[in-house]
């Protein structure tokens, strides 16, 4: 497995999303087979695993730790904190300090390597975040920090402050809005872009079809990406990536990935999957190397096709209405 790195950290060129493994896509998986997953995954050459807080109120990170325990110090590990304001600064450093030690209970560790701020809400200054990881970083509680799904303003003033490790948000052929201004940021200032959901939470692969249902807190019911007609306006882009996959001898899925590979030395994704074999199969994305002209002839080609839904924040908290 080729390697990539983000700030200060080495990491595998392309990680793994423990998310699904509790919530977001249908059911998890046992703990049992989160643990073989996990292994397997590093076993085939990964050493980035993600987690966070959040996910399924913690049962993620109860997953991932113990999963991780024997392999701790050759992987990477990453979790996220979420944080709502507004907060004065003594309750914010109180409320991070309570919710790294949970992790770290959680995750059976005595450190996090990188440690995100999930949202980066307007009413809580970047810049008191900031101080405070910039603690945690000195008393060795976690080895870098970032940020998700935060614009370039803010990015730059809490690097400012406690240098940035990597931001970490959605990144794929469908989702480029980070292009504009956050990657070349990350591009000027050292830091290392992780990109969640880079397959477009599963269409990529290519195999979603308009036919699908998605009962309960499954985020595909609510996402526009997921709304039938989207499915086959979406077509084109699926047919693209088909073709590139037949003269590469790789998938959909890999050839998406090979795109955000290639585009930039510091972007690394992080697909997830509760599936061995689609593990396997993304991370295999790391040996599919484009040529300049045939990453060139992708390009073009996504100029003249027009991209139907997204997955936005707004319609995933939908779900609990609905519910
Ligand atoms: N910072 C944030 O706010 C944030 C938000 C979302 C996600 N994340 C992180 O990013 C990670 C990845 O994002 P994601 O899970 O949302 O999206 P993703 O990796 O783009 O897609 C995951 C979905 O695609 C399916 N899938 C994965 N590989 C496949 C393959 N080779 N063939 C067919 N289907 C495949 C999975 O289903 P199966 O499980 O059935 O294979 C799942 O439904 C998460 O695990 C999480 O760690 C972070």
């Amino acid at each position: 497995m080729k390697t990539r790195t983000i700030g200060h950290l080495d990491v595998s060129a392309v990680g793994l999303g423990a998310m699904g493994l509790s919530q977001g896509y249908g059911s998890g998986v046992s703990a049992e087979e989160a643990t073989g997953l996990i292994r397997k995954a590093f076993d085939l050459g990964c050493t980035f695993f993600d987690t966070a807080e959040g996910y399924a109120a913690g049962a993620n990170e109860e997953l991932v730790g113990p999963a991780l325990a024997p392999i701790r110090d050759q992987v990477v590990l990453a979790t996220k904190f979420y944080l709502g304001g507004p907060l004065s600064p003594a309750e914010l450093g109180k409320q991070i300090r309570e919710k790294i030690d949970a992790s770290l209970t959680r995750l059976r560790t005595d450190h996090v390597d990188l440690y995100y701020q999930h949202r980066v809400p307007d009413s809580i200054p970047v810049e008191d975040v900031a101080g405070v990881m910039g603690e945690l970083i000195a008393e060795g509680k976690i080895l870098g920090w970032g940020q998700s799904q935060a614009t370039e303003e803010q990015i730059r003033r809490a690097h400012a402050v406690t240098p940035l490790t990597a931001i970490q948000s959605e990144y794929s052929l469908m989702e480029r809005m980070f292009e504009r201004d956050v990657i070349p940021a990350c591009e000027e200032l050292g830091i290392g872009f992780v990109a969640f959901s880079p397959l477009a939470t599963g269409f990529l692969s290519g195999r979603i079809t308009a036919e699908d249902t998605y009962p309960g807190a499954d985020v595909r019911r609510v996402i526009t990406r997921f709304d039938k007609d989207n499915i086959r306006a979406n077509q084109p882009l699926l047919d693209l990536l088909t073709e590139f996959g037949r003269e590469k001898n790789a998938t959909p899925a890999q050839v998406s990935m090979a795109w955000m590979l290639h585009k930039k030395d510091f972007v690394v994704p992080i697909p997830g999957s509760r599936r061995i074999e689609r593990v396997e199969e993304n991370l295999g994305a790391a040996d599919v190397e484009l040529t300049a002209e045939e990453f060139a002839r992708i390009e073009t080609a996504l100029a003249g096709i027009e991209i139907h839904g997204n997955r936005t924040d707004e319609d995933i908290a939908k779900l609990l209405i609905k519910e």
